[in-house]
């Protein structure tokens, strides 16, 4: 069986949408913790516009002191770091930092990609085509989002055709996963095995990941949904911490703890230390964190 494969975007969809700036040594630290539970990948941040996301504008400096630790010997070097990139502004700033990986991030809908990136999704594909020539020219890894899969806040009820269209024409960009996104958080686990069973027609299951949000409580029986589908790779928050901005009911991922939980084993032995950085981070953020790991005497000191 293929080894379950996560992707911790905590420093990234976990914290963009906190109000409480989190300084570069703090996230710095956060980040040397993370690396230090047994993830093998983590999304560090996004180079996007400071105006819209503020809490990400320290984004270059985390990615380069993370990238110099790792290069010291202090990062374990099998660790893959990544960021967002929005538009080719974005990648020169992924470049110049240093980051091997980027993820562009699209919408199934044109309301959400205007509410999120200021123009249509026709009109953000044509923008990464000329993003992901350049950073393959470059030799960075590229990873695609696909928000508002199943519902989108400003047009409601997402069809899979429509999802299906847009897998397709990412598929061409030369990505090489493409992360099937519930941004609402409202999706069911029946309606995740349709959508997953028309992708799987074209779209090879080990191309796809997951990425939950946890608006309605839901998002770890689509994580188990989808793994009975044959998804592999899945995103996941530590705490539970996050949520979109542009999202109208913004919520964080699917915690990484529970997933470890559920598709690893209970007795792996991150999940204690995840949950004791989750810890550490609800007194920097100054409030509480949804994951139910962090409230259970089995896991806390
Ligand atoms: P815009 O205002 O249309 O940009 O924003 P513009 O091209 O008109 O430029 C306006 C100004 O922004 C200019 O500065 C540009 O230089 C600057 P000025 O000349 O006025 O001084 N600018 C930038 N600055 C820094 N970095 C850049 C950049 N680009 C332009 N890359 C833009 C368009 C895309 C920039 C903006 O809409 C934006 O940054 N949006 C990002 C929103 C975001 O981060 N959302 C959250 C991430 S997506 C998500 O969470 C969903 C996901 O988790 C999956 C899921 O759950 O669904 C991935
Ligand atoms: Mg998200």
């Amino acid at each position: 069986m293929d080894e379950i494969r996560i992707l911790e975007v905590g420093p990234r969809d976990g914290l963009q949408n906190e109000k409480t700036f989190l300084s570069l040594e703090n996230k710095t630290e956060f980040v040397r913790r993370l690396a230090s539970t047994g993830l093998n990948r983590i999304e560090l941040g996004s180079f996007v516009s400071p105006e819209w996301v503020p809490q990400m504008q320290n984004t270059e400096q985390l990615v380069q002191q993370i990238l110099e630790d790792q290069k010291q010997g202090a990062i374990p070097s099998h660790i893959e770091f990544s960021a967002l990139v929005p538009n080719l502004k974005g990648l020169q700033r992924a470049l110049e930092s240093g980051i091997k990986e980027i993820s562009i991030f699209l919408s199934a809908t044109d309301s959400f990609s205007s509410k999120n990136i200021n123009c249509s999704t026709e009109e953000a594909y044509e923008i990464y085509t000329e993003v992901c020539n350049q950073a393959l020219k470059e030799k960075l890894k590229i990873r695609a989002y696909l928000s508002v899969c199943f519902y989108c806040p400003y047009e409601g009820k997402v069809l899979p055709a429509q999802v299906l269209k847009w897998v397709e024409k990412i598929e061409e960009l030369g990505v090489y996963e493409i992360s099937i996104s519930d941004t609402t958080g409202k999706a069911r686990a029946s309606e995740v095995q349709n959508l997953l069973e028309i992708l799987f027609k074209k779209i090879p299951s080990n191309r796809l990941a997951c990425h939950f949000h946890n608006v309605h409580g839901m998002a770890l029986a689509n994580v188990w949904s989808a793994y009975q589908m044959g998804v592999r790779s899945f995103d996941g928050s530590l705490g539970g911490l996050g949520g979109c901005p542009y999202s109208k009911v913004p919520s964080g991922n699917v915690p990484t703890e529970s997933i470890i939980y559920l598709l690893k084993s209970s007795k792996d032995p991150a999940i204690k230390k995840l949950v004791e950085l989750a810890l550490w981070l609800e007194d920097k953020i100054n409030k509480k964190l949804p994951s139910s790991l962090l409230r259970s005497p089995y896991y806390r000191n």
